[in-house]
């Protein structure tokens, strides 16, 4: 008899369809969106793949709402998702780093129950360098009336988002979301076109190797995220030196530390009082799945997740990764300055 030796993969649609019969009262609407968000995932990797080619390098004139200059593939991966989602009947709305506004459906098209906001590339400077970027994405339910999606669907505390994930197109492409059932990741085979179940169930260790910090704003922190920094590479004596690794594509960074355990922080500085990063595209998705892998996300007073939004576009410090590296900073950013050293 010949034995058959092919092994046995597991694709994301069967993946996703499988995580949904856990689900008593599923619709399949969640489903669909995380689907077809792995479908923009790899047409937008195909074009990150061929940035270096197709002559798409460099700024466009055009600056986005946070005030930075757009490259022309934020305006790709902006562009490619919008159109993979609003014709689904699965949202009301969308918000994107990119946009100043709330992204309606259009009237064409019908309303589903959930919004999606999104980093649709994330990591952009890195791009004419040849370093990863990323999408990021978070899902939560309509709690609004209307048919439409409004403002309040989206300023919803991070605790409330019912799928988080991000895309890193890296070495290779990987799809990293959890559902609120634990956190799992799926490598894209380019033979087939396909995202394949890698990582299943990744738990972050609850001490980290890699410390991610941009530490040229040193001179811009307060005592307090001095003296946590100092405690991180051991030069207090009380830990172990954490390893500094800053690639500043925060989905990168944040990679790496999911799967290695570590923190990666961006601080708020007297240059820019609430940091730099986003809560509603950057700092809650990586959150959720910072905590479903057993982590935690801080942002120097209260968990990420407990945050109550009041702007689309806010930005927020943030403290994320293993779960005791996040106490020390807990404890160390709470601590009295005086007899800080
Ligand atoms: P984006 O490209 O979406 O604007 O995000 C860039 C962000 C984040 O990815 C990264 O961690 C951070 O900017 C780096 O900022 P600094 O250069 O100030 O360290
Ligand atoms: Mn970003
Ligand atoms: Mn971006």
């Amino acid at each position: 008899m010949v034995k058959n030796t092919a092994t046995s993969v597991v694709t994301i649609e069967r993946f996703i369809i499988e995580q949904e019969k856990l689900v008593p009262d599923a619709t399949g609407h969640l489903s669909a969106i995380l689907y077809d968000i792995a479908l923009a995932g790899k047409m937008i990797a195909n074009k990150v793949r061929s940035a270096g080619l197709a002559d798409i390098l460099g700024a466009l004139n055009s600056e986005n709402v946070q005030g930075e200059i757009q490259q022309k593939l934020d305006v790709f991966a902006n562009e490619t998702i919008i159109k993979a989602m609003d014709h689904t009947g699965r949202l009301c709305a969308m918000a994107s780093e990119e946009e100043p506004d709330i992204i309606p459906i259009p009237d064409q098209f019908k309303c589903g129950p959930y919004v999606l906001l999104f980093d649709p590339l994330d990591g952009s400077s890195n791009i004419d360098v040849n370093v990863p970027v990323g999408t990021i994405f978070s899902v939560m339910r309509k709690i609004t009336r209307g048919h439409r999606g409004e403002m309040e669907d989206m300023l919803q505390p991070g605790r409330r988002q019912v799928a988080a994930g991000y895309i890193i197109y890296g070495s290779s492409t990987m799809l990293v979301y959890t559902a609120g059932q634990g956190v799992h990741g799926f490598t894209l085979d380019p033979s087939i076109g396909e995202f394949l179940l890698s990582h299943p169930d990744i738990r972050m260790p609850a001490r980290g190797r890699y410390l991610s910090v941009n530490d040229s704003y040193e001179q811009f922190w307060d005592e307090s995220v001095k003296a946590l920094m100092r405690r991180y590479r051991g030069l207090d004596g009380k830990q172990k030196a954490m390893n500094v690794r800053y690639v500043g594509s925060m989905v990168a960074d944040f990679h790496r530390n999911l799967l290695g355990g570590g923190v990666f922080a961006y601080p708020a500085n007297s240059q820019s009082p609430r940091g730099k990063l986003r809560l509603m595209y950057e700092c809650n998705p990586l959150a959720f799945i910072c905590q479903e892998a057993g982590g935690l996300a801080f942002d120097g007073t209260q968990d990420i997740l407990d945050v109550q939004p009041t702007e689309l576009h806010q930005r927020s410090p943030i403290y994320i990764g293993s779960r005791e590296d996040i106490e020390t900073a807990r404890q160390i950013l709470a601590e009295p300055l005086v007899g800080v050293a």
